[in-house]
């Protein structure tokens, strides 16, 4: 099924680059962005990106690794944010 019809993106596609990413490096936090780049492509449109990102989600490699999980937000001094 065509994904993206701007630059011809099939969910066999996706599910390709997401798959290849997590093997080449099983740390890395997989983006739409980081798809799109290991296709050769970029977004032009956008109006994709929802059911891109269906597709992401669905594929079981996209998972954050564990080493990543549970971590805990920067506080500043028991501030919520910087006070930017
Ligand atoms: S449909 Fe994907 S960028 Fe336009």
């Amino acid at each position: 099924m065509i994904v993206c019809s701007c630059n011809g993106i099939s969910d066999k596609d996706i599910n390709a680059a997401i798959d290849w990413m997590r093997a080449a490096d099983p740390q890395t936090i997989i983006t739409p962005g980081k798809v799109y780049h290991a296709l050769g492509k970029a977004a032009d449109c956008g109006s994709c990106m929802p059911l891109f990102l269906h597709m992401m989600r669905a594929n079981a490699n996209l998972e954050v690794p564990m080493e990543l999980r549970g971590l805990r937000p920067r506080t500043y001094k028991g501030k919520s944010n910087e006070g930017r």
